[in-house]
C-alpha cells in the first residue's frame, strides 16, 4: 500500500493509540469501572473514533480487505462499549470480553495481511 508519508506518520500515531486505549480499558475493567472501559472503547477504536481519525480519508486508500478489517474493528469496540456497560448493571463480564477478544482479532487480520509499505 502506497500512503503518502504525513497519512503514515498519521496512521501509525493512530495505531499506537489503539494499543493504548485496549491498555486503558483492560486498567478500568481490573478496576470495575464499565462505563469508563466502555466510553474509551467507544470513542478512541469504536464507529464514534471514525471521524477523530479522519477514516474517509484514509479508508480510501485502503483495499476493500483492509477496510473490512478496520470497519470490523470499530463495530466490535462499539458492541464492546455496550456489553461493557451492561456489565456494569449484570455483573456479567462474559460478554464485554468476547467482543474485546474480536476487537482485538481486528488487529490481528489486518496487521497479518496489509502494510503501509
Ligand atoms: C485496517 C487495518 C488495521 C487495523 C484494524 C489495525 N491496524 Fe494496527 N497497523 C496497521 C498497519 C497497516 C500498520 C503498519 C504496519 C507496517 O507497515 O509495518 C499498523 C501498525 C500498528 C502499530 C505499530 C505503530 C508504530 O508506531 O509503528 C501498532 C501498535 C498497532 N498497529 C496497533 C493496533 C491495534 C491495537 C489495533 C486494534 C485495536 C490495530 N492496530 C488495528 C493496520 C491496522
Amino acid at each position: 500500500m502506497d500512503f503518502p508519508p504525513a497519512l503514515t506518520e498519521h496512521t501509525l500515531a493512530n495505531m499506537r493509540d489503539h494499543l493504548l486505549a485496549l491498555q486503558q480499558i483492560n486498567d478500568a475493567l481490573s478496576a470495575g469501572e464499565m462505563d469508563q472501559a466502555g466510553r474509551i472503547a467507544e470513542q478512541r477504536l469504536g464507529m464514534t473514533s471514525l471521524q477523530l481519525h479522519g477514516a474517509a480519508e484514509v479508508a480510501k486508500l485502503m483495499p476493500q480487505g483492509m477496510q473490512d478489517a478496520g470497519t470490523a474493528m470499530h463495530k466490535a469496540a462499539s458492541r464492546f462499549a455496550i456489553a461493557a456497560q451492561d456489565a456494569g448493571v449484570t455483573g456479567d463480564l462474559k460478554p464485554a470480553l468476547k467482543a474485546l477478544g474480536e476487537t482485538m482479532s481486528a488487529c490481528v487480520d489486518c496487521h497479518a495481511g496489509y502494510r503501509l509499505k
